[in-house]
C-alpha cells in the first residue's frame, strides 16, 4: 500500500539525514538537426554557431512526440537503474516550461503510465533551472520525512517555442529529458540545494504570448509563442550569477573548489561552461559537456548530462558533484552531491 506518511521517518528526532540519487535515466528524440541543416533554412553558418555556442547539432521532436513522451522514457530508465518498484514512489516532481497541456500537469499525465501510486505529482516551472528547483523539492520532502522515494525529472520540447525563422534563438535550443530517483539515506547524498530568482530581468529572456495575456503576438510565428532573448545580456548576468551560487554552495558545506570531482552545468553555451570551469580551477576533463550534441535543452540539460556521465562510467559512487543552472526569470539553482 502507498505510504504517504511514514512514522519511521516523520516523527520527531528520527528523520533521515539525506536523500541520495538511487538511479538516473535520460532520453533524446531520434531526429538530429545539424548546424548545416540550419544553414539551409536561415542566414546562419556552422562556424558562427560552433564558435559562439559550442553547438554542432541538437535533437528535436517529430509529430507525435511531446514533452511527456520524452519524460516517460527518461523516468522509466531512472526507475530501472534505481531498481525500485514504481509503486513505492511517494512524490513525482517534473521541471518543465514546455508542458504538453495547460493542465493536467505533465507529471499527472505520466503518473499512471509510470505505474506510480496516488502520490503527489506536479510540474515546476523555473525555465532552464527547472530541474534544480524540482530536485530541491524532492530533496526537502525526503529530508523532512514525508517521502522516502521521489522521482524527479527535467523534460522539454523547446523546439516547439522557438521561431524557426529567427537565427538569434533557433540555433540554440533542443529537446530531451533526464530523470533521477531519490531515496532516503543515512549517508550523503545530496549535501545541499540552492534556488534563487530575480524578477527584475523578466524582459531579457521571455516568451511573447501565453494563456492569460493572450495570443496577439503569435501571428508572426505560425500561431505559436516564441522565445525572446537578449542573448548578450543574459550571458553576462549568467556568468556572474553562477559564480556567486557556486561560492554559496561550497561555503554552505564548508568546502573548497578542490573538493569537487565533477561539474555538471546547465548546457546553454560552451563559453559559459568554460568560464565556470576556469572559476573553479577545473580542467575541462572534469566538466560534463553535452551542449555540442544536445544544444540547450533547458530543464532537461543537467539530468541529461548527469545520466550520460554516470552511464559511461566517468562519474563513480563517492564522487563529489556540483550541479548548476541558470535560466528565464531569472532563476538559478545548484546542488552539491556526494554521488
Ligand atoms: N548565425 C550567424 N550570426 C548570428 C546568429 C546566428 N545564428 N545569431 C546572431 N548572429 C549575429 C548577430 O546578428 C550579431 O551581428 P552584428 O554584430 O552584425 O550585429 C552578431 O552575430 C553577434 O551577436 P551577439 O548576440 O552579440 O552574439 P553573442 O556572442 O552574444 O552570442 C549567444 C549570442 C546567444 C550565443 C550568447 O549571447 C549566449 O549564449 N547567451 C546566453 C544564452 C543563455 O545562457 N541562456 C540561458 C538560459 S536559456
Amino acid at each position: 500500500a502507498h505510504r504517504v506518511f511514514d512514522p519511521r521517518v516523520s516523527t520527531g528526532g528520527d528523520r533521515v539525514k539525506y536523500s541520495r540519487i538511487a538511479g538516473t535515466g535520460s532520453y533524446l528524440p531520434d531526429k538530429i538537426v545539424t548546424n548545416h541543416d540550419l544553414e539551409a533554412i536561415m542566414d546562419t553558418n556552422d562556424q558562427w554557431i560552433r564558435e559562439r555556442t559550442g553547438i554542432r547539432e541538437r535533437r528535436t521532436v517529430i509529430e507525435g512526440e511531446t514533452t511527456a513522451t520524452l519524460a516517460r522514457a527518461a523516468c522509466q530508465k531512472a526507475i530501472e537503474a534505481a531498481d525500485v518498484d514504481p509503486n513505492e514512489i511517494d512524490l513525482f516532481v517534473m521541471g518543465t516550461t514546455t508542458p504538453d497541456l495547460v493542465f493536467p500537469s505533465t507529471a499527472c499525465l505520466l503518473q499512471k503510465q509510470l505505474g506510480l501510486p496516488d502520490c503527489g505529482a506536479m510540474d515546476v516551472n523555473a525555465a532552464c533551472s527547472g530541474f534544480m528547483y524540482a530536485l530541491s523539492v524532492g530533496d526537502k520532502y525526503i529530508r523532512c520525512g514525508d517521502a522516502r522515494k521521489v522521482l524527479v525529472c527535467g523534460a522539454e520540447t523547446l523546439s516547439r517555442i522557438v521561431n524557426w525563422n529567427k537565427r538569434e534563438t533557433a540555433v540554440l535550443f533542443g529537446d530531451g529529458a533526464g530523470a533521477v530517483v531519490l531515496e532516503a539515506s543515512d549517508e550523503p547524498g545530496i549535501l545541499s540545494t540552492h534556488i534563487h530568482a530575480n524578477g527584475n530581468y523578466v524582459d531579457v529572456l521571455t516568451t511573447n504570448a501565453g494563456i492569460s495575456v493572450g495570443w496577439d503576438a503569435v501571428a508572426e510565428n505560425d500561431g505559436k509563442p516564441e522565445i525572446m532573448m537578449r542573448g548578450n545580456e543574459v550571458f553576462k548576468v549568467a556568468v556572474r550569477t553562477l559564480g556567486r551560487i557556486v561560492e554559496e554552495t561550497l561555503s554552505a558545506n564548508d568546502m573548497d573548489k578542490t573538493d569537487l570531482d565533477w561539474l555538471i552545468p546547465h548546457q546553454a553555451n560552451l563559453r559559459i561552461i568554460a568560464a565556470m570551469a576556469r572559476m573553479l580551477d577545473m580542467n575541462m576533463d572534469h566538466v560534463v559537456v553535452t551542449v555540442d550534441r544536445h544544444g540547450n535543452t533547458s530543464a532537461a540539460s543537467v539530468p541529461l548530462a548527469l545520466d550520460e556521465a554516470v552511464r559511461d562510467g566517468r562519474i563513480q559512487r563517492g564522487d563529489m558533484l556540483l550541479l548548476e543552472a541558470f535560466g528565464g526569470g531569472f532563476t538559478w539553482g545548484s546542488a552539491l552531491i556526494k554521488y
